[in-house]
């Protein structure tokens, strides 16, 4: 058995055109399976996905998505139904957005909107998928949480508390559909050079502070998340489920 090889397997990636969502699609992509880039920008979701195409005998496509509206989450499985033949393989849920404030500066409205995509998005998600997984007689939803789930600063109450809350949404679903031949886990990154680390990238002063807290003292490279994805996308990890793979640089051994 080669376990990581996914030909003829399908699969989407939620948040997949830029990040550590793109670094998995490219993964996936590479590894033989069929993936729909999701954004929600499709100009954005095209570009990334034409690149990937090209790169991969034109297994990737694009669509446009947005975690917050269960409309569109919904319309996203109804496509991905009609473009994979009513099955879906490998689900990963990269969607997330990130807030810094002290808890008095930040409105209702701010800390559900990042409720709304972190938490309920991923909900939405989970629940689109599973009809999916279960014709295809096999499933993996993986969710990006973060190290957040389980350490935080001040600061990132809105944050933190929606990556905590995806974690146990994780584990709540690993156990519902065990039985069901899917497998359901999270991978928490420690902090990587993407987009949503711009404000720390840009301040070589607040990068150094934050590696203080990192053993391996720097941030990960997108890439450095695939092997975990794999894993936890492939027959490897068949008796794998409700697990956390720590990508975090030793972070959560201190
Ligand atoms: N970078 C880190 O250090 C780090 C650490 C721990 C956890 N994470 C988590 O890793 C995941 C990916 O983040 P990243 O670092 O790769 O940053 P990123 O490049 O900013 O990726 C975030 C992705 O979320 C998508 N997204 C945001 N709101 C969405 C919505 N309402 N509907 C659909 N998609 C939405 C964005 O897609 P579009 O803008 O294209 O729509 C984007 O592709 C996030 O869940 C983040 O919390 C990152």
């Amino acid at each position: 058995m080669q376990p990581f090889d996914f030909s003829g397997a399908t699969a989407v990636v939620l948040g997949g055109a830029t990040g550590l969502g793109r670094a998995m699609a490219e993964g996936l992509a590479a590894h033989g399976a069929t993936v729909c880039v999701v954004s929600r920008s499709i100009d954005k979701a095209k570009a990334t996905a034409d690149v990937i195409a090209e790169e991969n005998g034109g297994r990737c496509w694009p669509w446009i998505a947005d975690a917050a509206s269960e409309a569109s989450i919904n319309r996203l499985g109804d496509v991905l139904s009609e473009r994979c033949g009513g099955r879906l393989n490998i689900a990963i849920n990269s969607a997330g957005i990130n807030t810094r404030n002290p808890i008095e500066k930040i409105t209702l409205e701010e800390f559900e909107s990042i409720q709304r995509t972190n938490i309920t998005g991923a909900f939405l998600f989970s629940k689109a998928m599973l009809p999916l997984f279960e014709a295809a007689g096999w499933g993996r939803l993986i969710n990006i949480t973060s190290i957040f789930a389980s350490r935080s600063f001040p600061g990132r109450t809105s944050y933190a508390s929606s990556k905590g809350a995806l974690l146990q949404l994780t584990r709540t679903l690993a156990i519902e559909w065990a039985g069901k031949n899917i497998t359901v886990n999270a991978i928490s990154p420690g902090p990587f050079v993407t987009e949503m680390t711009r404000p720390l990238l840009d301040n070589k002063e607040a990068y150094d502070k934050f590696c203080e807290h990192v053993p391996m003292r720097r941030f990960a490279e997108p890439h450095e998340v695939i092997p975990a994805c794999l894993f936890l996308a492939s027959p490897a990890s068949s008796y794998v489920t409700g697990a956390d793979i720590l990508v975090d640089g030793g972070w959560t051994a201190t």
